[in-house]
């Protein structure tokens, strides 16, 4: 039987350039992809730019550009890595666009109409300079544990302590420098505390085949009983106030979606665009259920992708995904963080630059990955090694890599 399945990777954030990760993953869907289709399946596969969100707004503000002009030049990026290294996307396309704008529109009515938003008034720090809610990665202050200046609203890099941003002494703004206020406004709320969400949850994870089982055993984790005997999710603030970039929710003036609600919807919203762009009906093509939706996403945004995003889809009337496929990160040398500073990122530009074969890297990255949610590491001598000594065990050639253009870190790519 010829499957219909609709593919997608993460949608990267349209505020820098492709690094290694981004390729990692495009590679692994791709050759899931091709696989399918040389079976003789029918595929979409699609993805989009993430566009939305403060730390676009601020960058494109940096900029002196406009975020739409920001992330359209970002965009444009886009063709050189995904053509370089082989990746075989039917649609590209962005979470700012008019499709995404209504579907995440019509998903907010759905829910509202389901009693599932609540509205209620929060306390925030707000720079009264700049006029904005400050997301908590803009507030900087001394530790409240061990006083160490310049913290984090989070938690401390000195002595360790987790904490609240309203617990930071002497509290600053990193857009302004000046001390934030504190400011009540109402935010709107998808209640996945509710008894309904929570048995759809249940239900819906614990379906056989959808999830890996290491994500199976993490999610246990976030359904655990709390402290006072609560079982389930805490709800989830979905809204952020005006300045911010993003899609106006429906029946407010100054409230925006906050980004992650309308970043899968972007999924959708892709593939709606390609079905246009390509002479298909969309609703026809979700409407058949023999489609099988299918995600591959980094193991950071398994709380979105097994949570949020299928109980959004539910509760809007809308299929769910069928399986959700989690990786890894790639680190470099037996484990490391990539680091740009350090020199130990691999730019994946960089590689192509170099005119180093597109295919080696896919061919390593592929040989690493296994279904689990496991990190991989790319060691430059490894890879040369790999690619050789597999190589020449394929055919009788001299070895493809040579270590005067192995990506080493002296070769700096
Ligand atoms: O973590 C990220 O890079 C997000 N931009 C991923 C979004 S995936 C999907 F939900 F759009
Ligand atoms: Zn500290």
């Amino acid at each position: 039987m010829t499957r219909k399945l609709f593919v997608t990777t993460a949608l990267p954030y349209a505020n820098a350039p492709f690094h290694v990760g981004h390729m990692m993953e495009y590679i692994q869907a791709d050759i899931w992809v091709r696989y399918q289709r040389m079976a003789g399946h029918e595929v979409h596969f699609v993805c989009a730019d993430d566009a939305h969100g403060a730390p676009i707004m601020i960058a494109a503000e940096k900029a002196g550009k406009t975020p739409q002009q920001f992330v359209a030049e970002i965009a444009a990026g886009r063709k050189q890595y995904l053509d370089g290294f082989h990746i075989g996307f039917d649609n590209w396309h962005s979470t700012d666009g008019p499709e995404n704008h209504a579907f995440a529109q019509d998903i907010y009515r759905a829910l509202r109409k389901q009693g599932l938003i609540a509205i209620r008034s929060i306390e925030q720090f707000y720079d009264p300079v700049k006029g904005m809610f400050l997301p908590d990665r803009y507030i900087k202050g001394e530790c409240p544990k061990c006083g160490a200046k310049d913290q984090y609203g989070d938690s401390c890099e000195v002595c360790g302590a987790v904490y609240s941003p309203t617990e930071l002494k002497n509290p600053y703004s990193t857009l302004t420098g000046a001390t934030p206020v504190m400011k009540s406004s109402e935010h709107h709320f998808f209640q996945l505390s509710s008894q309904r969400c929570l048995e759809f949850l249940q239900d819906w994870t614990q379906t056989p085949g959808r999830l890996q089982p290491e994500v199976l055993n993490k999610i246990r984790e976030w359904f655990a009983t709390d402290d006072e005997g609560r079982v389930g999710l805490a709800d989830w603030d979905i809204s952020r106030d005006a300045p911010y970039f993003g899609i106006r929710i429906p029946d407010t003036e100054d409230k925006y979606f906050y980004v992650w609600l309308d970043a899968p919807v972007g999924y959708l919203a892709s593939l709606k665009n390609y079905c246009d762009r390509t002479g298909r009906s969309y609703e026809t093509l979700m409407a058949d259920p023999s489609l099988e939706q299918i995600h591959f996403i980094g193991k950071d945004i398994t709380y979105f992708h097994t949570l949020f995003w299928p109980a959004m889809l539910h509760f809007s009337g809308r299929r769910t995904p069928d399986k959700v496929f989690v990786h890894g990160f790639i680190t470099v040398n037996g484990g490391e963080k990539m680091s740009k500073s350090r020199g130990t990122g691999i730019s994946p530009l960089k590689y192509l630059e170099l005119g180093m074969n597109a295919e080696w890297l896919r061919y390593y990255i592929a040989a690493k990955l296994n279904a689990k949610v496991e990190d991989i590491d790319f060691n430059p001598d490894d890879f040369v090694a790999r690619v050789n000594s597999d190589r020449s065990a394929s055919t009788s050639t001299s070895p493809a890599v040579r270590p005067a253009s192995s990506p080493s870190a002296s070769a700096g790519i």
